[in-house]
């Protein structure tokens, strides 16, 4: 549960219908779910793996099974790239709960005038982190989870509300069209990094988090009913989140591209709540509310991983190891939140990265640590557990617990770890860099 609720966030709701949006719409929902089923999947069956076998987290998970300083590297990887993410996850966040009290007290804001006044979206994001510090400081993730427990499935009624609503707007139809009808010619090398790296963040899969879930859990818990429950529970949810958002934008906005990036949801949602009568704006609160629980259980998840290293492998307090990462983050957290105020330095910042036009810093931080950082981690786990270590030892890990694994889905998971995994990332890292021509 505690899995299901940290790969449930954000991820889902926000991110995931603006990289649809950015990458042409049906024909990324399908390559993104063939991601999420041929590499997602077996990646997080990896690092339950390697997290229960060994005990530890990221870093000492690789340190105990034998890895070297490179492979273990990897596992420093994952602490960077969560406490990165964090700073601008936290970002949105902010967002999420000024709409909160905008929602529910009905002002119209424009959302535009928001998201450009610095003086709104730094405090807010500010108020956010201090929220993840306060829990991750009080040990008390464990009541949250519980608080999760009963509050994930409203919030997941009032998606299919939301979403029942935007599909029966008039002029819907489009936007069903859109986002469920792939035009495969749209399919290139970028969608497909998207896909997996979108993947990969949903399912909270290459951030270490799952060896560090993986760890807690005792030997006779089935670690295949687990993984297939939250793989199929995620996609759910980001599926109809994708269903809230584009037939209301054809519908409602239709001077507005997909392609906006990430405002997206945050300019169509409260268009939706005043098509929702009576209460729309009540359930928009709710909706917002819900949100920021969603997105609560992901942070705490994202700043527990670097503070659990710096304690077990740094000696740190775990006071100390909180608040010293949680300030951190804080600072990491302005330039994103002011790259949205546009003409602002960070708005412009510009980099070319092998043909990639990447703009503003909010952006380049999404780039590197909240896809390719992700994306090279699990390429490293995959080939250190397919082949640097005997992949069987995993393979019997996951069979504890799990006897219906035995057979084929056992050789399946081996074949798909040693050359499926790997096969497929390298080859969307070497597009990426061009190596097969623009
Ligand atoms: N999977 C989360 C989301 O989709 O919002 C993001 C996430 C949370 C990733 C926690 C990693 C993590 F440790």
């Amino acid at each position: 549960m505690a899995a299901g609720g940290s790969a449930v966030g954000l991820g889902n709701i926000w991110r995931f219908p603006y990289i649809t949006g950015q990458n042409g719409g049906g024909a990324f929902v399908f390559v993104y779910l063939v991601c999420v089923l041929l590499i997602g999947l077996p990646l997080l069956l990896n690092e339950i793996a390697l997290g229960r076998k060994s005990g530890k987290n990221p870093v000492g998970a690789i340190k105990e099974t034998g890895g070297n300083r490179f492979w273990q590297s990897s596992g420093v990887l994952c602490v960077v790239v969560c406490f990165a993410v964090l700073s601008y996850y936290s970002v949105i966040a902010g967002w999420t709960i000024g709409y909160i009290f905008t929602e529910l007290i009905n002002i119209p804001v424009d959302f535009e005038v928001f998201i450009q006044t610095p003086l709104y979206v730094v405090p807010l994001c500010i108020v956010f982190i201090l929220l993840t510090i306060s829990v991750v400081l009080g040990g008390i993730s464990g009541g949250i989870e519980k608080a999760a427990k009963f509050l994930m499935p409203i919030l997941f009624l009032i998606i299919l509300l939301i979403a029942a609503r935007a599909v029966t707007l008039p002029g819907a139809s489009k936007g069903i069209e859109y986002y469920l009808s792939p035009d495969f010619s749209k399919i290139n090398g970028k969608v497909i990094l998207s896909a997996l790296g979108q993947a990969f963040f949903s399912l909270s899969v290459g951030w270490g988090l799952m060896i560090t879930f993986g760890s807690y859990l005792p030997k006779g818990n089935n670690i295949i009913k687990s993984s297939l429950w939250i793989a199929g529970m995620d996609s759910t949810v980001a599926l109809m989140g994708g269903l809230m958002i584009f037939p209301a934008l054809f519908a409602l906005l239709p001077g507005v591209s997909p392609d906006e990036g990430p405002a997206l949801v945050f300019n169509v949602l409260p268009r939706v709540f005043d098509q929702i009568e009576p209460f729309g704006n009540i359930i928009g609160g709710l909706f917002f509310l819900l949100l920021l629980v969603a997105a609560l259980t992901s942070s705490i998840s994202m700043l527990e991983v670097p503070v659990a290293y710096f304690i077990d492998e740094r000696k740190w307090s775990r006071k100390k190891a909180t608040w010293t990462l949680g300030i951190a983050a804080m600072f990491l957290s302005i330039p994103s939140a002011l790259a949205s105020v546009k003409g602002n330095f960070f708005n412009l910042i510009h980099i070319d990265f092998f043909g990639n036009d990447i703009i503003g810093f909010f952006n380049l931080m999404d780039f590197f640590f909240g896809t390719l950082a992700i994306v090279i981690i699990c390429l490293m786990l995959s080939v250190y557990s397919g082949w640097i270590k005997n992949v069987k030892v995993f393979a019997t890990e996951l069979t504890i617990g799990a006897p219906a694994f035995e057979g084929f889905p056992r050789k399946a998971w081996i074949f798909f770890i040693k050359w499926i995994c790997p096969i497929v990332i390298i080859f969307v890292l070497l597009n990426m860099v061009g190596v097969f021509g623009a």
